[in-house]
């Protein structure tokens, strides 16, 4: 019974949290940690930061967001730096609404949800601990009690700045309840909860008609009325709106382009000035980050009403694009498959790679540069090799345009075309074909899609198959060959040899009989024709060669088949060509014979065993490839 012994844990873990004293205890406590009285802003900034940055090449990588969102560093890198950590230092956009702005799915839900989370965890952590004046339904910031006159004294001994007014509740009760006795108000630790309603809101807006702002504000509680005898009596009041809940920590506001204007000034003004106005009382101050969502459609109308100009200076608007790496959008739908009821079902190896290749080549736009394909700009984007082009190309690339990744494909049409194919097929595995194929299906229902789009779609889909042609036909191959890196390896060794005598106008020895030996000519000659290099031109090809592992061999590092992208290409070509009779007679024998069979089990043993497929992936993968090889 772990799990109830765990349960018990988290029981005691969170009774040992708990803190309650009196409000000068409380300052003393201040004396040591000066940090439980940070701002809202600063505490989500602070929680991002406490979870760790990565740093390279001068980007940086909050980890805070690794888990759940994939390929989005730059734009959270963005968002981190030009909005939350000014914001925590108090500068001007901390007084602005957060409006992330994105795609269909691109994950703005999915990181509001994380920074909720998030701030749940930090509050119970010592870093991110929150007090608050005891009882307070706005979980009130207990300093709120010294007075606006000493407060300049205050900062200068404790360093600590003091916003915003003590709230009429709390007013009323300090003379009531405690005879104007502020060091005796008591106060306590306060943990985050959305279930709770504490220091997290979300608001939703409904019907624009009949929305009321008392879900804001709060409101009037009617039956208490006739017992405090007035309707300005704050002990007469539910403060239980949703900015009154979310005080010291973050709201979240969904859709809130589509909220009635009336609503947004509300908001402006708690952001503005920090405050907002409920009832007949004086402005209640409240310190919550406010974070939005919209799409671009949505934003773009939004912007384009002249009457919106006021608001929208008020508001900052960071981007959430699509991811635009294949490697990692494969990450997302990893996860979502995970997640999902289709988990158990075998899915052969690069099904979710050539489906991510689809989805991101819908993504990207054209280069301008005429000496860069599609193709070629989507694997510089995942941070591949691309002989001739380096990291400053990549940069540029991104210069482009500004606006790339605000459309196509996302990634929960993907998952919906995949589970689709799952249930549809009926069987424990399925490949990149299946995938496809239904991909492309799918395009037909796809509601939002012009003629034109869906063309270009189409496009994208025969490209992705024929990625998927290739890599189909590297890993046959491959295992055909009884151990492919070993061959590969020895290949390149005998080249490699055969070279430098030729180079340096030496002979070889022969390892076995040591006899000297004239450069094989034939060989090197063999390999290189695979890639095109002509007699012309092996001179310099070889001596380019030499000078690479020369160079290898300054930095101490070693030269492997896999050092030289197109020597690494001759090699697997020549290894495949010479292979090729063989795999094209035995994928598509219609009747193997014994010798034909012993190796078809072989090589579906070893896509088995060494490259992550199944009896029946690995079957149809070979029937696929030998159909290929036939045509
Ligand atoms: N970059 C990403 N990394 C990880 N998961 C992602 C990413 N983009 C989208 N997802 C996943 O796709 C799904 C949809 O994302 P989410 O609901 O967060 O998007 P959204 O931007 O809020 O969409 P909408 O505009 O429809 O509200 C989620 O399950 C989310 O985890
Ligand atoms: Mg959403």
């Amino acid at each position: 019974m772990d799990i109830l012994r765990r349960m018990a844990e988290y029981r005691s873990e969170e009774e040992s949290l708990k803190w309650e004293g009196t409000f000068s205890e409380y300052v003393e406590l201040l004396k040591e940690r000066p940090w439980v009285a940070q701002s809202a802003h600063s505490r989500v900034y602070n929680m991002i930061k406490d979870a760790g940055v990565k740093e390279v090449n001068g980007k940086r990588d909050y980890l805070f967001f690794r888990n759940q969102l994939f390929g989005l560093s730059e734009p959270l890198e963005k968002l981190v730096e030009e909005y939350f950590h000014p914001a925590a230092r108090r500068l001007d956009v901390k007084k602005r609404i957060l409006l992330l702005m994105g795609p269909v799915s691109g994950g703005k839900s999915t990181l509001v949800t994380m920074m909720k989370r998030g701030m749940e965890a930090y509050s119970r952590t010592d870093r991110g601990a929150v007090y608050a004046i005891k009882g307070c339904p706005m979980q009130e910031d207990p300093l709120h009690l010294i007075p606006h006159a000493l407060r300049e004294d205050f900062q200068k001994e404790y360093g600590i700045k003091i916003e915003g007014n003590l709230s009429p509740l709390n007013l009323m009760r300090l003379e009531k309840e405690f005879d104007g006795q502020i060091e005796n108000v008591p106060v306590e630790r306060i943990f985050f909860s959305e279930d709770k309603r504490v220091g997290i809101g979300t608001f939703s807006p409904s019907d624009p008609k009949s929305q009321d702002i008392a879900d804001l504000t709060g409101s009037l509680d009617f039956s208490t009325i006739a017992e405090y005898g007035s309707e300005s009596d704050p002990r007469a009041y539910r403060f239980d709106g949703e900015l009154n809940k979310a005080n010291r920590g973050m709201m979240e506001f969904q859709e809130m382009l589509k909220c009635d204007e009336k609503f947004l000034w509300h908001l402006l003004s708690l952001t503005q000035e920090g405050n907002f106005k409920a009832g007949r009382f004086a402005l209640i101050s409240a310190d919550e980050m406010i974070v939005a969502h919209t799409n671009e459609t949505e934003y773009r109308s939004f912007i384009s009403n002249r009457k919106n100009e006021a608001l929208h200076s008020r508001i900052i608007v960071m981007p959430i694009p699509y991811n635009l790496q294949v490697t990692q959008e494969e990450k997302i739908y990893e996860k979502l498959i995970a997640d999902s009821d289709v988990a158990g079902v075998h899915i052969a190896p690069h099904t979710l790679r050539i489906a991510a290749m689809f989805t991101i080549l819908t993504r990207l736009k054209e280069p301008k540069r005429k000496d860069i394909d599609l193709i070629k700009k989507m694997r510089l984007y995942d941070g591949e090799m691309v002989e001739g082009f380096n990291e400053a190309d990549v940069q540029e690339l991104k210069t482009e345009y500004d606006d790339e990744g605000m459309n196509g494909i996302d990634p929960r049409y993907v998952i919906n075309r995949i589970s689709s194919t799952i249930i549809r097929k009926e069987v424990s595995s399925i490949n990149a074909l299946d995938v496809l194929r239904s991909l492309k299906e799918g395009l037909d229902q796809h509601a939002s899609i012009t003629k034109d789009v869906k063309e270009s779609y189409l496009g994208f889909i025969s490209l992705a198959r024929r990625e998927f042609d290739d890599m189909a036909k590297k890993e046959v191959q491959k295992a055909f060959v009884y151990s492919y890196e070993e061959s590969a390896k020895t290949l390149m060794d005998n080249y490699l040899d055969n070279v430098e005598a030729y180079c340096h106008k030496s002979k070889l020895r022969d390892p076995l009989t040591g006899e000297e030996m004239t450069p094989d000519e034939k060989l090197m000659r063999s390999i290189e024709e695979q890639i095109g290099i002509s007699e012309n031109a092996k001179k310099a090809f070889r001596e380019e060669i030499l000078i690479r592992i020369s160079t290898y061999a300054r930095k101490g590092k070693r030269f492997n088949y896999q050092s030289h992208d197109r020597l690494r290409e001759a090699i697997q070509k020549k290894l495949f060509a010479d292979l090729k009779d063989v795999v094209k007679i035995t994928t598509s024998s219609k009747t193997p014979d014994e010798q034909q069979l012993k190796k078809m089990n072989e090589v579906i043993a070893r896509l088995i065993d060494e490259h992550g497929y199944n009896t029946s992936s690995a079957n149809e993968l070979l029937k696929y490839v030998g159909s290929l090889l036939n045509r």
